[in-house]
């Protein structure tokens, strides 16, 4: 039987790993949540949360994955009874979150291409755009995302081209594409949000940025936002956030430790895997927000259109220098999300693969991803010609509803979030804690990690998180989850 193929080293690893967790929830996501729900007080929840819940699933995850070295669907089968259908909802998952972030990947090269353009005053740039945005007295941001949003062809071929690029990656294999691909790119994507960083927090007026995103209360008392969002909501806010942010919940985790050697210690790996995502969070804020705060103080402070109309804008009335950084910003951001969508598309081809293998069909790798791709493709089209919602064919439509559609039916972008963010990754999350806790045991996990020679230090804490506090926190944190996508 041919040989299963890992991680070379463990610092391909873990840039694998911290690439998967590090992507578009760490730029859009993090900075404005934290700001929007008491600074500081909510980065000590954020940091609670990510120790007893996170770190015990990615622990448990990673382990459960080397310890049967096989992809999601078959890692459950092997170690429970109860929960052995779990892989599968990993499997659909994957594909629904790909279906969307395939989308927005494409949404940042088209950016990238826009900052090149304008870098060379070429007719691709925002030139057009400008025009527009004074004769209709918008900005330039909002006439380039109107435009491309007004035409899903060009949107569909960018999504395409995200998809294709990730499964070139996902082609050459663990060791051979993804390790190689994360080892020179995580540390490149670093060095360009530094750069990021120091050029957004020397604008002049950058510091209200840095204050909304530490102060406590800074933005309701300068009106930024209405009122302070109750303490429950800050935790359901911040639990959802990290569960997203850290890639657990659907066997991402699960299938990138199949892949790890014995001799790795999981412990400190899982470790450094949630205080990497956390840092380069803080660090996304840190080149978002001041930028926002400086250059385009009405402008979206999270989400897609922070992404695609306030950077913009930045980078538009920065200076002669802004396509510069434009380029680099979003080339960054292509990366984050490229590095996130390989540890998906790897998720459903490890599985199939695995299969084949098993069966003694030899090392089908080529050809179910492919198969996994174009499916992702067929996805990623809908999301793009659906233009956020604008073309008249979202959930909500199909569903006949009139009126004001609630979000998850408003586009078909929320509707495989809420399906996969919402519910199937924290569901999976509580559910793999009490499969840990109740049925296989502990132990099981420990024995697992400590197969590197290393005492697993942590397994005290480890065993009451997983039992009691880790699902308990996951009921609040889906029932938030539910409350925000549906009231
Ligand atoms: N963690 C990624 C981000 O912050 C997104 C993500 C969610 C993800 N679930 C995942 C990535 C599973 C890989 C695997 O944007």
């Amino acid at each position: 039987m041919e040989e299963r193929k890992g991680f070379g080293t463990n610092f391909g690893f873990l840039m694998a790993a911290v690439g998967s967790a590090v992507g578009l929830g760490n730029i859009w996501g993090f900075p404005n949540k934290m700001g929007a729900s008491g600074g500081f007080t909510f980065l000590i929840i954020y940091l609670i949360l990510a120790v007893c819940c996170g770190f015990i699933v990615m622990v448990g995850e990673l382990a459960i994955g080397r310890k049967t070295g096989k992809g999601a669907v078959a890692a459950y089968h092997a170690i429970s009874k109860k929960f052995k259908w779990m892989g599968w909802m990993g499997i659909l998952s994957a594909f629904l979150i790909l279906f969307f972030y395939c989308a927005l990947g494409g949404y940042c090269i088209k950016y990238t291409v826009v900052n090149i353009g304008d870098l060379f005053n070429a007719s691709f740039g925002s030139g057009a755009a400008a025009e527009l945005a004074a004769a209709n007295d918008t900005s330039v941001g909002a006439e380039v995302f109107g435009a491309f949003i007004g035409n899903p062809t060009e949107a569909i071929i960018y999504g395409l081209i995200f998809v294709a690029l990730t499964m070139l990656i996902v082609l050459g294999g663990v060791g051979g594409g993804i390790e190689k691909v994360c080892s020179v790119g995580m540390p490149a994507l670093f060095v360009a949000l530094l750069i990021c960083i120091i050029r957004a927090c020397t604008l002049p007026g950058a510091v209200n940025g840095l204050k909304y995103m530490f102060v406590p209360g800074w933005a309701v008392t300068n009106g930024v936002i209405e009122k302070a969002p109750d303490f429950l909501t800050v935790l359901a806010t911040a639990g959802g956030q990290m569960f997203f942010s850290l890639s657990l919940g659907m066997g991402a985790m699960i299938t990138y430790g199949s892949y790890l050697q014995k001799k790795e210690n999981i412990q400190k790996n899982a470790l450094l895997i949630v205080i990497m995502d956390t840092l380069v969070a803080l660090m996304a804020g840190l080149c978002v927000l001041p930028g926002r705060f400086a250059l385009d103080p009405n402008g979206a402070l999270g989400g897609p259109k922070l992404l695609f109309i306030t950077m913009q804008n930045v980078f538009d009335r920065m200076d002669a220098v802004g396509p510069i950084f434009g380029i680099i910003f979003y080339l960054l951001v292509v990366f984050a999300a490229i590095s996130s969508s390989i540890s998906l598309l790897e998720v459903i081809v490890a599985h199939f693969v695995d299969k084949a293998r098993d069966e003694g069909k030899g090392d089908k790798r080529k050809a179910y991803t492919l198969i996994a791709a174009a499916c992702v493709g067929l996805g990623c089209i809908l999301v793009c010609a659906d233009a956020l919602g604008t073309t008249g064919f979202a959930p909500g439509n199909l569903l006949g509803m009139t009126g004001d559609l609630p979000t998850w039916a408003a586009d078909w972008l929320d509707f495989f979030d809420m399906l996969s963010e919402g519910i199937m990754m924290p569901l999976g999350a509580m559910l793999m804690s009490l499969m840990i806790g109740w049925e296989i045991g502990p132990e099981v996990i420990k024995g697992e990690v400590e197969q590197s020679g290393h005492a697993m230090g942590s397994y005290g804490f480890f065993k009451i998180c997983v039992k009691f506090i880790t699902p308990l926190c996951m009921i609040l944190i889906l029932y938030g989850q539910i409350k925000e996508f549906f009231f």
